[in-house]
């Protein structure tokens, strides 16, 4: 994306998500994901101030979290859009009408999605930078991420960053998809992604970001260098999944290919 007509025109197209339908297999996907993955490996997040690394082209994820109960969002992202766009409210609103039939808790009377997120700033902040520069004096009971570990450039300053925001007994859950992305998927051989040296590899990735190919023993060796199996925080688990060239056309719930909770 270094060139700037072509940087302008993929800038206005969605990046990392999907436009708005008013179909519940998008809505989980890209609202009810994040909620619905900490309510299961966290519990409740009543009260709980939350970041979320990269979560994409609106903040679906942010307000699903705070209508669930977080008291506060922050989101980091290296690309940052317009989250106020018309297309984002589409989804939010979105969100709030589907919510009496695809979660228990009501929708909070205080949070308006036609005026999220910009009415809410004691509520909603930004954490400035890519996760390999980003830092903050701000703490977090719980820190988060989907389909993110595996686009970053450097997940040895990944995994530091997941700890200096942690609260003392703060919760990291990572989800981290280690399988092939964009045309890889539609190889026979799904492993065929894995197939190219490093170099082959960044020379036919564009600076829009590959992903990495990290496996999961390299998270999880550099979430233990970043301290996070020694103190006292839940140790990573691994959860099999199915395969992620069906994921399109199946149900989301068996989307999941790994999760990686810190
Ligand atoms: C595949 S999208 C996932 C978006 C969303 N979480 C979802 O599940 O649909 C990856 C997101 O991570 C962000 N991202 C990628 N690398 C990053 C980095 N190094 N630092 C911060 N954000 C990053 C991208 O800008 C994008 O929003």
């Amino acid at each position: 994306m270094g060139i700037p007509p072509v940087r302008a025109a993929r800038l206005r197209r969605p990046r990392a998500g999907a436009r708005f339908a008013d179909e519940d297999q998008l809505l989980e996907r890209y609202a009810f994901q994040s909620l619905r993955s900490v309510l299961r490996h966290h519990g409740s997040i009543e009260g709980r101030s939350v970041v979320e690394f990269g979560p994409g082209d609106t903040l679906a994820s942010g307000i699903s979290l705070l209508a669930g109960g977080a008291a506060s969002y922050a989101a980091l992202d290296r690309f940052v859009p317009d989250y106020s766009a018309a297309a984002a409210k589409e989804w939010y609103l979105g969100l709030k009408r589907a919510w009496p039939r695809l979660h228990q808790r009501p929708w909070p009377s205080w949070l308006d999605p036609a005026s999220f997120p910009e009415a809410y700033p004691d509520r909603v902040k930004y954490i400035e930078g890519s996760v390999e520069q980003a830092s903050s004096d701000q703490r977090f009971d719980l820190v988060c991420s989907f389909q993110v570990g595996e686009h970053v450039s450097d997940i040895e300053r990944f995994a530091p960053l997941t700890a200096n925001l942690l609260a003392p007994d703060g919760v990291a859950i990572h989800r981290v998809d280690f399988g092939p992305h964009d045309c890889w998927l539609n190889y026979e051989d799904p492993l065929t992604f894995l197939r190219f040296s490093g170099p082959l590899w960044t020379a036919m990735g564009s600076n829009r970001g590959v992903s990495n190919r990290r496996r999961h023993h390299e998270f999880l060796r550099a979430f233990a260098e970043a301290g996070l199996n020694g103190r006292g925080r839940q140790p990573l688990v691994v959860r099999k999944g199915s395969d992620r060239r069906r994921a399109h056309k199946s149900p989301l719930s068996a989307y999941a290919s790994r999760v990686a909770i810190a």
